[in-house]
């Protein structure tokens, strides 16, 4: 039967590439909703080739815009922050893909999982932020959260060569960014399109600073704690540069096993889409003799001191992760645009977990209000600092 998907964030760098894959596959698979929030060309044109039944516009500002580009269309346009959840828990959708960059993205997904969806999931910032709340919701539910971040993935499928019991530690791949063996000086004087150039992958914004603080495998150490069950002390960074062995699963008897393949996200796109089958694709396969030599090394905690707080939040748990998270997304933002140097990111979010006393087992409510006491206290901080 032909499956209908819902993808939120059609018009980023993971919902364009979700549409590729999505066209790969063919007919067994059928977009039936999508939405986007500020590129309404690119959503007009897009809704005029996958012609969803319905399409939901996030930032109301836009609609006159969005509707002078789409032009003559039967499509159902529900507009503001309300119609993630109407589109991610409609009766009418199978699987939902999480495409959204931050917190954005979590209430729709929390409402995904209460309607015991397939959550294809590369939004990794509503499981940083609630990933104990949305794990019970799904396993509540039946929904099914497979993951779509490639290390995440990775490990997904090195998992299936053993039992849970029989897992010693996970280990987390990271290219290392663009300032991969840079000094402290030359980090801290970084220009936002040199912390923007990463090596190996070609993302969305946010994303590609995180890389560049090693941010992003902070909240990825988070992710797989919440994903995978597994304890942050089993959790290991390894930088490997050329971004081909995902992320690894060492078992008890010392068995490592990979998941191998190129920078590529529409791979583990496809695979939560089309799980647990295997499908040929539109990723271009590995050639390693090309490749040569797969290199690996110690990450550098005192230089990228988010990883350090990462695996720190990991442990404590609690409200720590949704201001880790908050104070970083309004972090990233202000040194994107050019109000805060790069270096000032972490210490924002030092400064917010300094200053944050720890809640345990925490409704969706304290945790947003955990997420708005951050923001507050990152702009407080700024204000007093100009
Ligand atoms: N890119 C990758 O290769 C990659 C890999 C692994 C994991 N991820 C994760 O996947 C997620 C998406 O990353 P990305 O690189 O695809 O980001 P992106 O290119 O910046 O795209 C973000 C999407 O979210 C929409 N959006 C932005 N702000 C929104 C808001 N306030 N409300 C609703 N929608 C909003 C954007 O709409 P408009 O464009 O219309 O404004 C866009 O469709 C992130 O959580 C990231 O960590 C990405």
């Amino acid at each position: 039967m032909t499956k209908q998907i819902a993808i939120l964030g059609s018009t980023g760098s993971i919902g364009t590439n979700s549409l590729r894959v999505l066209e790969a596959l063919g007919e067994d698979y059928q977009v039936y909703g999508m939405t986007a929030h500020n590129n309404v060309k690119l959503f007009a044109e897009q809704v005029r080739k996958f012609l969803p039944k319905v399409v939901g516009l996030t930032n109301p500002k836009k609609l006159d815009e969005f509707r002078g580009y789409l032009g003559d269309s039967d499509v159902e346009i529900l507009c503001g922050a309300d119609s993630l959840t109407e589109i991610s828990g409609s009766a009418d959708v199978d699987i939902v893909i999480g495409a959204i960059v931050g917190s954005a993205g979590l209430e729709a997904i929390l409402k995904a999982a209460k309607a015991g969806k397939i959550i294809a999931i590369a939004n990794k910032e509503p499981l940083v932020i609630a990933g104990e709340l949305l794990m019970a919701t799904a396993k509540e539910n039946g929904a099914v959260i497979l993951p779509v971040d490639s290390e995440h993935s990775a490990i997904f499928q090195s998992l299936h060569a053993g039992d849970s019991d029989e897992v010693n530690k996970i280990i987390l791949t990271a290219s290392g960014g663009p300032f991969r063996g840079a000094s402290a000086e030359t980090i801290a004087g970084a220009t936002i399109a040199e912390a923007l150039a990463h090596p190996t992958w070609n993302m969305g914004r946010k994303i590609s600073i995180d890389s560049a603080t090693m941010m992003n495998k902070a909240l990825e150490i988070i992710e797989a704690k919440w994903l995978f069950d597994i304890e942050v002390d089993k959790i290991d960074v390894l930088v490997h540069p050329e971004s081909i062995v995902h992320s690894m699963v060492e078992f008890v008897d010392g068995s490592v096993i990979a998941q191998l393949s190129g920078p590529d996200m529409c791979l583990p796109i496809q695979y939560a889409l089309t799980y647990p089958k295997r499908v040929r694709g539109i990723t271009r396969h590995l050639k390693l003799e090309e490749i040569g030599l797969l290199t690996f090394e110690k990450a550098d905690m005192e230089i990228f001191k988010a990883l350090k707080l990462g695996f720190e939040v990991g442990r404590v748990g609690g409200s720590a992760a949704a201001v880790f998270n908050a104070a970083n997304e309004m972090a990233v933002e202000e040194f994107l645009a050019g109000n805060i140097k790069f270096v000032t990111i972490v210490d924002l979010i030092e400064h917010c977990l300094s200053k944050h006393n720890i809640n345990k087992n925490l409704t969706l409510e304290e945790l947003l209000a955990a997420d708005a006491w951050a923001r507050r206290e990152v702009t407080e901080c700024l204000k007093k600092s100009r």
